[in-house]
């Protein structure tokens, strides 16, 4: 199975933000960010594996600006490091500034989606190959990710989190 960069899985989803998609604040609402979030990165996932892809687990999300009415959002997938059937998939959300054009980074996730068979079971995978210094750093600290993620579902024993470990010994 060749590996892929991940430019090779860049997905990139560009819309407005449209009343019934707010808030009280008139900002945009949390529910419709995951969910356009989901679907790049599903999409993102898909093309890594050319499988059917499913969502396991929601990483991270952080959303540290709002985004308001009218806004025109863009959002940007690419599977950062694929492990044996899983992938996690870094998206990173921005808007654009009406006059000058200018993006700002609003906000972003990770999540991980695992390639299925036709019968829903997992099957694997082909590596990443990081290719810029982000691209490395975000492969670099992903199977951190992972076992912190595996700990919280209660997937594995806090003996096993060997990276979780090194970290505070
Ligand atoms: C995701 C799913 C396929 C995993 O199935 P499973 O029987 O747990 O399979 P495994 O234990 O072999 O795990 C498969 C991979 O997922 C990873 N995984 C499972 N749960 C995970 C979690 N919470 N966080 C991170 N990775 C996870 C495993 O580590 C494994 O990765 P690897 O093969 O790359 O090492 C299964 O739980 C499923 O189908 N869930 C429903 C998915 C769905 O419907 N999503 C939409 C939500 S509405």
């Amino acid at each position: 199975m060749k590996a892929k960069t991940p430019e090779q899985s860049k997905t990139i989803m560009t819309d407005l933000v449209l009343p019934s998609e707010t808030n009280p604040l008139n900002n945009l609402f949390g529910g419709e960010l995951l969910a356009r979030m989901d679907r790049a990165a599903s999409i993102s996932a898909r093309r890594h594996s050319r499988r059917i892809v499913v969502t396991a687990s929601v990483n991270h999300v952080a959303f540290n600006r709002a985004v308001p009415l009218g806004s025109v959002v863009t959002v940007e997938a690419k599977v950062s490091r694929a492990f044996k059937t899983s992938m996690e998939v870094y998206i990173d959300v921005w808007t654009e500034d009406r006059e000058s054009g200018e993006r700002t980074k609003a906000n972003e996730a990770i999540y991980t989606f695992v390639a299925v068979d036709e019968t829903g079971r997992p099957i694997t995978v082909p590596e990443v190959i990081p290719e810029s210094a982000l691209e490395q750093d975000r492969y670099d600290a992903a199977l951190r990710r992972k076992q912190l993620s595996l700990l919280l579902a209660g997937k594995i024993k806090p003996s096993d989190a060997t990276e979780l470990k090194a970290l505070f010994y």
